[in-house]
């Protein structure tokens, strides 16, 4: 592949022209030598590139955990509020990136950005139930008959029938955590409603078995490796 169009395909923020005039001035490197010319071509599987001292390294798919704070909409586009893809570092905004699964406006916590649309079908798909777990603060406190609620399967809004959920009751009777195998639309919220109870505050803690990094602070985001992306998927 030439080595404009490689370095500009793994950085949005670099344009060709931008990485001819890096190479002009002898910011490029390609196995140790200083590249001049943006022409040239390179094995992007093996080449060892740089620019100005910044290692490129070749992923076919670019995965994101990003921990969303409130007031932020997963959408690409949006007329009033930031999107997601507004509050990720510029170096993560290549072409094809979406939130794969939605987040509420006011939840926090693990949204997964990425340009693999196989993978996102995978875990989207109605079929696949992955799990998500939330933890929730309520209005009221909890009650012990929760547990058996959610895992019988709960009937929200007169006639949605929801799967088989696990209710964990925190320390605090406020606090909880829920995993659901599914992504209704306000899901969580609709169901603690119908148990005659509110959700003040939410936030998504894990998808599959991949947790959202505790140190992670709210509007960072980090790259997820892709040996990390299995267990996206894995229940
Ligand atoms: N359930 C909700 O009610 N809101 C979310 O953002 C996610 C799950």
């Amino acid at each position: 592949m030439r080595l404009d169009k490689f370095i500009s395909s793994q950085r949005s923020d670099l344009s060709r022209s931008a990485v001819k005039e890096l190479c002009r001035k002898g910011l490029v490197s390609v196995d140790g030598q200083t590249v001049k010319k943006s022409d040239v071509q390179v094995d992007e599987n093996s080449a060892q590139i740089y620019v100005n001292g910044e290692k490129i390294s070749y992923q076919r798919h670019l995965y994101i955990m990003l921990n969303k704070p409130q007031g932020v909409v997963c959408s690409t586009k949006d007329g009033e509020s930031k999107t997601v893809l507004e509050i990720i570092p510029p170096k993560y905004r290549r072409k094809g990136m979406f939130p794969a699964g939605r987040l509420d406006k006011d939840t926090e916590g693990f949204v997964l950005i990425t340009d693999d649309g196989e993978l996102a079908h995978k875990m989207l798909s109605p079929k696949s139930h992955v799990p998500k777990t939330y933890f929730v603060k309520l209005e009221k406190p909890w009650e012990e008959s929760y547990i058996e609620a959610f895992a019988n399967g709960m009937t929200i809004d007169g006639d949605e029938k929801c799967l088989p959920a696990e209710f964990k009751g925190g320390s605090d009777k406020y606090e909880c955590t829920l995993v659901l195998h599914e992504g209704k639309f306000h899901q969580v919220k609709r169901m603690f409603c119908s148990l005659g109870n509110n959700v003040v505050y939410l936030r998504r803690i894990s998808i599959g078995s991949l947790e959202l990094d505790p140190n992670l602070p709210l509007g960072e985001c980090l790259e997820i490796l892709h040996k990390d992306v299995e267990k996206l998927l894995a229940q």
